[in-house]
């Protein structure tokens, strides 16, 4: 099956190493008036505008001069969780009237309202849930979505949670790629307190978790109230010594310490950053570890942002996600993360879509996406619009006029595809 996307605004990012940092992450390489062939789930061909010829039976879809880029990467979300939006609204109505997003955690609300909600859930309703949720991120764009586990804690319901994240992956015709959020918060009703459950986490659930799921990336939530610098160490050296990667998120209200430890043990990638000093993120600009900034969060918590621009000057891998969750950003839009990246963050439109694409697809290791150039996936992002700068511009908007994964054209169901004679 093939299909020829003709004379569209190609934004190909096929330029330049991977991860683009710097000048290259302001590059998108674009082709003014190209065609774009695919065949079968790959891209076959590039050229230019009314060049290229389908083979007999396969779709056209006129571009029209429309923008055409790779589909969107969301490498940070919390996607999975029981319910809907509604989920935690009684603690956005404590945080409108001024307590602080660590002050509810510690009172056991939270993470661990979300928590208690998710222990009381089948795999079938969280997968539900959580394959409704990656729909509504495909209209707007994105393909491949980061999920992770952490709303379980106990080694059951992490266990119940991941394999909720592997039924929706199989259904969504996207790409989805679990994390194993193990260390997201302190259980302080386990038998044995904090401690014990920590220990826990390292010597039962991180073991039961490479049991079932060799390789998965192994994340935790490194801040005050939740898992400390030395926890975090030690869980990460053992889920290293299982052959796991590694993420954390760091620096969110408070710098601990964690940055310059992460990327020591080359972490893939140190998220969140909100409260991360300047000469920190030159360090994790200089090393081979990814930095994710998250500005949905200070979009609804605080108003505070990770300082992207230093980072970004400073040569650094940067990836924009939108930490889709019920509790600090309630937004799977990378739209609007993307928006608010130019706006908050100091991105420039063009490092904005960078990070959004082919930077995430690097640091999921997923290789072959992200730019669009023959032999990649044909995941694909065709924008109402003619200029790819709208899309960081107007904010709330639809901007979707066609979503392509591995070939298929997903949304909407029929745009303006014509079958060829
Ligand atoms: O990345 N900060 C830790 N975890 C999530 C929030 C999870 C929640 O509040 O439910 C985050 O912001």
């Amino acid at each position: 099956v093939s299909l020829l996307i003709r004379h569209a605004r190609v934004v190909t990012l096929a330029q330049g190493r991977r991860p683009r940092r710097g000048a290259e992450a302001r590059n998108l390489s674009v082709l003014d008036d190209a065609d774009v062939l695919v065949e079968g789930e790959q891209i076959a061909a590039v050229g230019p505008g009314g060049t290229l010829k389908a083979p007999g039976g396969g779709s056209v879809l006129h571009a029209e001069g429309r923008v055409l880029m790779p589909a969107l990467v969301d490498c940070h979300t919390h996607a999975c969780w029981a319910g809907d939006w509604s989920h935690r609204l009684d603690e956005w109505s404590q945080k409108l009237a001024g307590k602080p997003y660590l002050e509810i955690l510690a009172g056991g609300g939270g993470i661990m309202a979300s928590v208690q909600a998710v222990r009381r859930s089948t795999v079938e309703s969280l997968r539900d849930s959580l394959a409704e949720r990656l729909m509504g991120m495909l209209r707007q764009g994105t393909l491949s979505v980061e999920v992770k586990s952490g709303y379980g804690l106990s080694e059951r319901a992490e266990l119940k949670m991941l394999e909720a994240i592997e039924q929706a992956g199989r259904v969504f015709p996207g790409t989805v790629r679990a994390t194993a959020l193990l260390g997201h918060a302190l259980d302080e009703g386990e038998p044995g307190g904090a401690e014990e459950f920590v220990n826990g986490v390292i010597r039962r659930t991180l073991g039961s978790v490479h049991a079932r799921y060799p390789g998965i990336c192994v994340d935790a939530f490194c801040e005050r109230g939740a898992w400390s610098v030395e926890d975090c160490c030690r869980l990460f050296e053992a889920a290293q010594q299982l052959g796991h990667p590694v993420r954390v998120h760091a620096d969110q209200f408070n710098a601990l310490g964690m940055l310059e430890r992460a990327v020591k043990m080359c972490a893939d990638s140190v998220d969140h950053l909100e409260a991360t000093p300047t000469q920190d993120l030159a360090r994790l600009a200089r090393s081979d570890t990814f930095g994710v900034f998250l500005p949905v969060c200070g979009l609804h918590l605080d108003n505070r942002y990770g300082h992207a621009r230093a980072f970004a000057d400073a040569g650094g891998a940067g990836c924009v996600a939108t930490n889709c969750n019920p509790g600090s950003a309630p937004s799977g839009s990378m739209p609007l993360a993307i928006a608010l990246g130019v706006r908050k963050l100091g991105l420039s439109p063009e490092e904005a879509i960078t990070w959004a694409t082919v930077n995430p697809a690097t640091l999921l290791r997923l290789h072959d996406r992200g730019t669009i150039q023959p032999g990649q996936r044909a995941d694909l992002l065709l924008l109402k619009h003619r200029d790819e700068r709208a899309l960081a511009f107007a904010m709330g908007e639809e901007h979707s006029e066609a979503v392509i994964g591995a070939g298929r054209l997903l949304h909407p169901p029929r745009a303006g595809l014509h079958a060829r004679a």
